[in-house]
């Protein structure tokens, strides 16, 4: 798996679904993670859990919206682990009342989901780029989607937010190869998480036929795991990726290689 001993990781949004899934990757690796979430019990049960792990997990919380907030776990993770190498832009969020028509959206809630899926990207990058220079580079991997390629109705704000996260990580991998710094994305099919359990509570389908329905659409034949796109990112972060920087990897069980026709 590659060794990320004495290297210091922060995953947004990483007490639950993809964001556990990437933190729990890297300190299976022996890198020292601060995990940020909003959520104090997830991350008191994260925490619990990597105790025995070669790694070692911080857990903050922090509402990563605010350059305050980011500035701060920029400061935990040199405190706690002396520097930063890689960041996990991982945070994101689909609330359920939001499946709506653009002209239906409440601007509120247009302007949040906006804030958790991209401004808080841009805002601990700006936060950490020093700190990555400082170790003479580093790695930001942000967690896109498969719709940010390809979309579904009704789901205008978070789309928007997916496209600007790829557009974003083109454009900070241009800016910052000059620093040693990559930037990637990586592009979930459907993750069985809470966000997605959510979202299959909250439709009018039979939860069980929706969850066979949602393993039935990836070629592959089932829903991603929270760890499938872990590996994936720790491998993105790892000197075997050295040479990617400015793209991002479909971990989607073959979705996006279907056509609508197909
Ligand atoms: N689950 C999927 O099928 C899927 C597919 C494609 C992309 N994604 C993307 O993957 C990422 C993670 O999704 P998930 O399914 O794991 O979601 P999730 O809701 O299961 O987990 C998200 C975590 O973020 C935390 N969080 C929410 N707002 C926060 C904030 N302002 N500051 C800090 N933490 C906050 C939540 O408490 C939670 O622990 C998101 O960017 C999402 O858009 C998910």
């Amino acid at each position: 798996m590659g060794s990320f001993d004495g290297k210091s990781v922060i995953v947004t949004g990483g007490a639950k679904g993809i964001g556990r899934g990437i933190c729990l990757a890297f300190t299976e690796a022996g890198a020292g993670v601060v995990c940020a979430d909003v959520d104090q019990d997830a991350g008191n049960a994260i925490a619990a859990e990597t105790a025995n792990h070669p790694g070692t997990l911080r857990f903050e919380n922090a509402d990563v919206t605010t350059a305050e907030a980011c500035e701060k776990l920029v400061a935990a993770a040199r405190d706690a682990f002396g520097g930063l190498d890689v960041i996990c832009n991982n945070v994101g969020i689909q609330p359920t009342n939001s499946y709506l028509r653009a002209h239906e959206m409440p601007e509120e809630m247009w302007d949040r989901i906006q804030d958790v899926n991209l401004k808080s990207a841009f805002l601990l990058f700006k936060a950490g780029y020093s700190a990555l220079k400082e170790r003479g580079g580093g790695v930001v991997i942000n967690t896109a989607s498969v719709q940010g390629l390809q979309s579904a109705p009704m789901v205008s704000a978070y789309a928007a937010t997916k496209g600007g996260i790829l557009s974003l990580t083109q454009q900070l991998a241009l800016d910052y190869a000059v620093d040693n710094i990559r930037v990637l994305a990586v592009n979930p099919g459907a993750i069985d998480t809470p966000l997605l359990a959510e979202a299959i509570e909250a439709s009018d389908e039979d939860p069980g036929k929706m969850r066979q329905h949602m393993a039935d659409i990836h070629p592959i034949g089932r829903m991603g795991q929270p760890e499938d796109i872990g590996r994936a990112v720790r491998f993105m972060a790892s000197d075997e990726a050295s040479f990617m920087t400015g793209s991002w990897v479909n971990v989607d069980g073959g979705l996006m290689a279907k056509g609508a026709w197909a």
